[in-house]
């Protein structure tokens, strides 16, 4: 059965639920596969929720075949770096075994489109702390490793069939939906802007800076922040270009400029009206000083333009979906 549906795998987690609400927003026909292990059913406005994990072949090639979706969506993944460390096969198991399953399973039936979450952790510790899609890619981490083992399967595979795809590789993201109504409720979150907006609210004592000796501005690690919108939106106008006859691209997703931990801090703690309890400590194992992207691709290939290129924007959202998990708070019970 051919048709335009849509099977957004990750669709219940936080980058998975924007990009399905913007894609709804679109008229898109979605399909979210999600197995709920850190995503939540509140997250899923449109569409239909199947529970299941990418790596159930029997379930993705019945999801797929019966209701003639013509794109993939790939989200699903383990994110947390250093879980990534201490256990590498979970990593290695989820986003690279449950990957291949699915793309054979892509394969099989026909997909035409697949859009595919990857991350700035593919290229290490770039020279100069500036990434572009040509740069060398070196993980210095089993997450970094897992999703760029899939990026090759994805291309080889796209070489092979008929099958083509975008490749996102995502800097920072943070921020949630200005409306409110989802954001990121991952547990045990470890990123800085969800940390310190927890430390914000009073969920955590302190927010620690890892390491304040850095050869940057101030000291302190500089990351390219993009807010989850635009990086939603960044699939949705991957998807018009792959229906468009657009070839298989890598792109990456960022704003092309960095701010420091301190900055977010500072950022967070403006949002908040009073400042954070901060704690400075040594550097995080496996940090480079600074990843930024080079952004001319996606702006070339894209018809994309950020709206919510601001820190202060991206703390406020984040910060008020904080507050809201306070007096509500998400769970799939
Ligand atoms: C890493 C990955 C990125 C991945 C993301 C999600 C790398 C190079 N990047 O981003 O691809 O998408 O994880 O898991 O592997 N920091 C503090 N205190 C904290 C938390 C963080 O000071 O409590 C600092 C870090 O040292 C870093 C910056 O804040 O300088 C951002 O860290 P984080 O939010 O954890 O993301 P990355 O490690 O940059």
């Amino acid at each position: 059965m051919s048709g335009h549906g849509i099977l957004v795998t990750g669709g219940a987690g936080y980058i998975g639920s924007h990009t399905a609400r913007q894609l709804a927003d679109a008229g898109e026909k979605l399909f979210i596969l999600d197995n709920l292990s850190t995503g939540f059913k509140q997250s899923v406005l449109n569409g239909e929720l199947i529970i299941g994990n990418t790596g159930d072949k029997a379930l993705v090639s019945r999801v797929l075949s019966e209701n003639g979706i013509d794109t993939v969506i790939h989200f699903a993944a383990h994110t947390v770096v250093p879980e990534s460390v201490s256990n590498p096969l979970k990593y290695y198991g989820n986003n690279t075994c449950c990957t291949r399953n699915l793309l054979e399973c892509c394969q099989d039936v026909g997909v035409k489109n697949f859009i595919f979450s990857s991350t700035a952790a593919v290229y290490g510790t770039p020279d100069g702390g500036i990434a572009s899609e040509e740069s060398t890619k070196q993980p210095i981490n089993p997450y970094g490793t897992s999703k760029l083992m899939s990026e090759m399967m994805l291309r080889d595979l796209s070489a092979a069939t008929s099958l083509k795809h975008v490749i996102l590789r995502y800097f920072n993201v943070a921020g949630c939906d200005p409306k409110g109504e989802i954001g990121q409720s991952t547990p045990n979150a470890t990123l800085l802007t969800k940390v310190a907006c927890e430390a914000a609210v009073g969920k955590r004592d302190a927010v620690y800076i890892f390491g304040t000796n850095y050869e940057t501005p101030d000291g302190t690690g500089v990351r390219d922040y993009i807010h989850v919108e635009d990086l939603a939106n960044a699939h949705v106008k991957a998807l018009d270009y792959l229906r468009g006859d657009g070839e298989s691209t890598t792109l990456n997703c960022g704003y092309g400029h960095g701010y420091s931990v301190r900055e977010m801090l500072d950022a967070v703690g403006r949002a908040n009206g009073t400042p954070l309890n901060i704690i400075e400590q040594a550097r995080r194992a496996g940090d480079p000083a600074s990843l930024v992207a080079n952004t001319q691709r996606i702006h070339e290939v894209l018809d994309w333009t950020p709206q919510y290129d601001d820190l202060d924007t991206i703390a406020k959202t984040a910060l008020a979906w904080e507050r809201k998990q306070l007096t509500a708070p998400w769970s799939n019970e």
